[in-house]
């Protein structure tokens, strides 16, 4: 049984003291706690540490993640982030490969395959993310598109514990526009993804992976996409950056 996860990527949102009282905001919402929703949140990197002591002083139920890595040890790699310096401050995840990394900075499946193994070694999940463009979904190529994505960032990779590997299909063209894919979109999708993770890895690994819908997901729309059998979650950008409206999506679906 996948354990549902709702995961909020704030990307290039809140100064650290801002970071620090939306924190805070969603520890109250969620002082009740989660139930079986395993909930995380993904701060600009100078944010981290930040969260991470109002994650311990308000002992709040939701997780720590970075957006990016450095797949490097330590070194001359100005302005990157090293896994360690991630695990140092409490970060349990990690976003990589989000379209807007790949589309803005370059970021190749080589390097989203090297920075999923770099984290798996320092016991960091990945979140890392897939997705077509407008023009390859309306070429019909989407699943083609995807799987190759999929086949490329897992390459080589050893998977011990599926909870600890996480996947997010997040079509390019439902980001931040307020256009979602409908459920029936994402699980078309999300079910090619889990075939292919289980010729790669084998069917019981496939099954123990969680396979997160992202693009415009929000209070209304959440629990329809879960509904879906290879649909385990949702990455939530907009809906994530006030406290009630991610912790709501949290209760929908709890
Ligand atoms: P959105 O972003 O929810 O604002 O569409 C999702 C994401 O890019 O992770």
């Amino acid at each position: 049984m996948r354990k549902r996860m709702i995961a909020g990527n704030w990307k290039m949102n809140e100064t650290y003291s801002e970071g620090v009282v939306l924190a805070r905001g969603l520890a109250k919402e969620l002082e009740a706690g989660t139930g079986d929703v395993d909930v995380v949140v993904c701060p600009p990197a100078v944010d981290l540490k930040g969260v991470s002591e109002v994650i311990e002083q308000e002992s709040a139920p939701f997780a720590l993640g970075a957006q990016n890595v450095y797949w490097e040890e330590k070194g001359a790699f100005t302005g990157e982030t090293a896994p360690g310096m991630l695990t140092n401050i409490g970060a349990t995840h990690c976003i990589i490969g989000h379209s807007e990394r790949r589309g803005y900075f370059g970021e190749t499946d080589e390097d989203i395959n090297k920075k999923a193994k770099a984290l798996m070694a320092h016991g960091i999940v990945p979140i890392s993310c897939c997705g077509e463009s407008l023009e390859v979904r309306e070429a019909g190529m989407h699943v083609e598109f995807v799987v190759e994505q999929i086949k490329a960032d897992t390459a080589g990779l050893t998977i011990d514990d599926p909870s600890r590997y996480v996947i997010a299909y997040e079509p390019i063209w439902a980001i931040g526009t307020g256009k979602t894919a409908t459920a029936d979109d994402a699980q078309e999708v999300c079910g090619a993804i889990r075939k292919t993770l289980a010729e790669v890895f084998g069917q019981e690994t496939a099954d123990g992976i969680r396979i997160l819908y992202g693009g415009s997901a929000k209070p209304e729309n959440v629990a329809g996409f879960l509904e879906k059998e290879d649909v385990d979650g949702a990455l939530v950008g907009g809906a994530s950056l006030k406290a009630d409206s991610f912790a709501a999506m949290v209760k929908v679906v709890m």
